[in-house]
C-alpha cells in the first residue's frame, strides 16, 4: 500500500525537484484493491505534482471529498477530465456556501471559502456523486467516516468559519466533515482532511465502528493551528492515549502545535508535506 502526499502547504525537504505547495491537501491512495485521491487541494499543485511524482491519476477508481472547503475540492474539475467518469464520495453538504471570518483591524469581512465546484458541474462530467452521512464502507480495505459525533468537550469548533442562514452569519457546523481510513496489515491508517469535527472526536468514532483494529498512523490536518493552546494541549494529551505509532501532520495543523506533537511524540511524529511517500 502507498500513500503518497499530493498537495499540501508546504513541500517535503528532499522531493523530486519542482513540487510545488499551496494551501490546501490531496493525498493519492494506492491499494491491491485500487487507486484513490482523497482531496483535490485547490487546484494549482495537484496535476503538476502528480505528473512531477510520475503518479498516473487518469487510473483512479474514486475520489473522496473530507469536506467542502475550496483547499480540499479545486482540483476536482481538472482531475475528473483526466479520470472520465468515476465515482465521487463527499456528505452531502459538501458542497453548500460557506465563509470565513477576517479581520483587518476593526473591519470585519466574510470570505467566501466553499468548494468552487458544484455536484452539479460533476454530474455534468458524468461522473457520479455518491453521498454518505453515516461510516460507510468504499472497498475491502477502505472506509469514511460520515457524520462525526461532537463528544469531547474540549475540541470547540472554529469560531471563524461561518454559513449565512435568514440572511445572518452563523457558526458552519461542518458536518460534512468526514475522514478516511484504510485497513493495513500494520493496523488503521488514518487520513483527515481538516479534522474539523475534531481529531478526537474522529478516532472516537473510528473505534466505535471498528473496535477490533489499533490505529497505526494517522496523517493530514489536525486543525489545531486555529485551537487555544488549551484546547491544543488538552487534544494532544488524549491522542496519547490511542497508542498510534506515527503521527504525519500537514496542513492546518500550524506550527505551534506541530512543535508541541513532535516533542510528546518524539521518533513517532513526522511531516506529511507535498511529495512526502508513505509505503506499508
Ligand atoms: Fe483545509
Ligand atoms: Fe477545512
Amino acid at each position: 500500500m502507498r500513500i503518497t502526499i499530493l498537495c499540501e502547504n508546504t513541500v517535503a525537504p528532499g522531493s523530486p525537484l519542482g513540487i510545488l505547495g499551496e494551501h490546501g491537501f490531496a493525498a493519492f491512495i494506492e491499494s491491491s484493491a485500487g487507486s484513490y485521491l482523497f482531496d483535490t487541494g485547490q487546484g494549482n499543485t495537484l496535476l503538476h505534482n502528480a505528473a512531477t511524482l510520475g503518479i498516473d491519476l487518469s487510473r483512479l477508481n474514486r475520489i473522496m471529498l473530507s469536506h467542502g472547503h475550496f483547499d480540499h475540492t479545486g482540483g476536482l474539475i481538472d482531475v475528473l477530465k483526466i479520470t472520465g467518469p468515476i465515482d465521487v464520495h463527499a456528505h452531502p453538504d459538501a458542497f453548500q456556501h460557506r465563509f470565513a471570518l477576517a479581520k483587518t483591524g476593526r473591519k470585519q469581512t466574510f470570505r467566501p471559502i466553499h468548494s468552487p465546484v458544484s455536484a452539479k458541474k460533476i454530474k455534468d462530467l458524468n461522473s457520479r456523486m455518491i453521498f454518505n452521512t453515516s461510516f460507510t464502507q468504499i472497498e475491502s480495505n477502505l472506509y469514511l467516516t460520515g457524520e462525526v459525533p461532537r463528544r469531547a468537550a474540549f475540541e470547540m469548533p472554529d469560531s471563524r468559519l461561518v454559513i449565512k442562514k435568514n440572511g445572518k452569519f452563523v457558526p458552519d457546523p461542518l458536518k460534512d466533515d468526514q475522514s478516511a481510513i484504510l485497513k493495513t496489515k500494520r493496523g488503521l491508517i488514518v487520513i483527515f482532511g481538516c479534522a474539523h469535527a475534531g481529531m478526537i472526536n474522529t478516532l472516537n468514532h473510528i473505534r466505535r465502528n471498528l473496535p477490533d483494529d489499533k490505529i497505526h498512523m494517522i496523517i493530514g490536518g489536525t486543525h489545531l493551528g486555529f485551537l487555544s493552546d488549551a484546547q491544543v494541549a488538552k487534544s494532544i494529551a488524549c491522542l496519547q492515549s490511542f497508542g498510534i505509532k506515527k503521527i504525519g501532520v500537514s496542513h492546518c495543523t500550524g506550527g505551534k502545535a506541530s512543535l508541541h506533537l513532535m516533542k510528546v511524540f518524539k521518533e513517532k511524529f513526522f511531516f506529511a508535506n507535498a511529495g512526502t511517500d508513505i509505503r506499508i
